[in-house]
């Protein structure tokens, strides 16, 4: 395998891998198995093998569980690592509660989060999510005076609209917006993408295979403990209408001697340099797969195919990311 390219974060900002690991899913967060422990620390140790430095995580992931077991994996390694970290999303077992932004609660949740990673600065600590109940310019305003404490080196923001990006920079400089896109949701290009880039903040997209959609492996109807249920995209006919688009996805992913998930990556990687897919992946077996849809590359023809198959719109129904 090889080691995988770079893409800077902001303005005069840090240098990571174009590729980022997911580890969300290293934790139980939505029901289903247990993750493997073992395994995902081995994964993590082999993405730093081949240079995936950016590894990202929530204080809410696992309860808390996903920053121990990246602080575990990256004891001994702690320099090869860019460590990015959620705050501020509320659960109580398993059910979403709401947002705490409150200044007095980020700088109390930044000191938990240090203690379970075991390190002294987060490279990159991130409002999951903003709402009104706090100012913008309260909570970056508190994460940049962590940054003057030396607890937090860049902000970095999630899941927020074109106004309130803007809003943010003009606190402090935002290295890096963390965000859903996928050829099935698409719609942030019509303010947030533009916004982005404009300011020169990097783009840490998730969700590349539209929850599993993308990887051309589901079938109609999901099996009854499939969370994906709870979505209008996996329900009845959209479902069907969206497995339709997929077999277009899947036939062109043939044509290019990919798999349906390589595609899905590659077309988010090709969306610009300032864009980094960020993946989940709790096993090893993953990486030659991901690492290797870097290198694909699109003609015009087939980007032009892609994109209009795959229309704002064309997707029916809607995930938790619909905005
Ligand atoms: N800011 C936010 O609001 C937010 C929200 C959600 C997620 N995130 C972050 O973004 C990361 C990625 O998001 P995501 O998990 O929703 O989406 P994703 O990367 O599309 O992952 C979805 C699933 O794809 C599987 N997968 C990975 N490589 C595959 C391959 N080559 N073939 C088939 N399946 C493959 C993974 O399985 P395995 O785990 O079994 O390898 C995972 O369960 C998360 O880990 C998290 O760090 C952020």
């Amino acid at each position: 395998m090889k080691n995988i390219d770079k893409i800077q974060l902001g303005h005069n900002g840090p240098f990571v891998s174009k590729l980022g690991l997911g580890c969300m899913r290293m934790s139980s967060i939505w029901g289903g198995p247990t993750p493997n422990e073992t395994e995902s620390i081995a994964t993590i140790h082999e993405a730093l093998d081949h240079g995936i430095n950016f590894l990202n995580t929530g204080d809410f992931y696992g309860a808390g569980h996903n920053e121990i077991l990246i602080g575990k994996a990256i004891k001994d390694r702690r320099d090869e690592a860019f460590i990015s970290v959620k705050f501020g999303a509320i659960f109580h077992n398993g059910q979403w509660l709401g947002l705490d932004l409150r200044p007095n609660s980020i700088k109390n949740f930044i000191n938990y989060s240090l203690t379970r990673l075991g390190i002294e600065t987060i490279d990159l600590y991130e409002p999951s999510r903003m709402d009104d109940s706090v100012p913008v310019e309260d909570i970056i305003g508190t994460v940049a005076d962590l940054v003057k404490e030396g607890k937090v080196r860049h902000i970095g923001v999630s899941e927020i609209t074109a106004q309130q990006l803007r809003k943010a920079n003009e606190v402090h400089p935002i290295s890096a917006l963390e965000i859903g896109y996928s050829l099935a949701d698409r719609q942030i290009e019509n303010e947030l993408l533009p916004a982005a880039e404009e300011l020169g903040i990097a783009v840490i997209a998730f969700a590349n295979t539209a929850e599993g959609l993308l990887t051309g492996d589901l079938k109609a109807p999901l099996a009854d403990n499939d969370y994906r249920n709870h979505f209008s995209r996996f329900q009845g006919d959209n479902l069907l209408n969206n497995l339709n688009k997929v077999e277009v996805f899947k036939q062109i992913a043939s044509e290019k001697s990919c798999t349906p998930t390589q595609l899905a990556i590659a077309w988010v990687n090709a969306q610009g340099d300032h864009i980094m897919p960020l993946v989940s992946m709790s096993r090893r077996s993953r990486l030659p797969e991901n690492i290797a849809a870097m290198d694909i590359v699109f003609t015009t023809e087939e980007m032009n195919t892609l994109n209009t198959t795959f229309a704002i719109g064309a997707i029916q129904g809607g995930t938790y990311l619909q905005r």
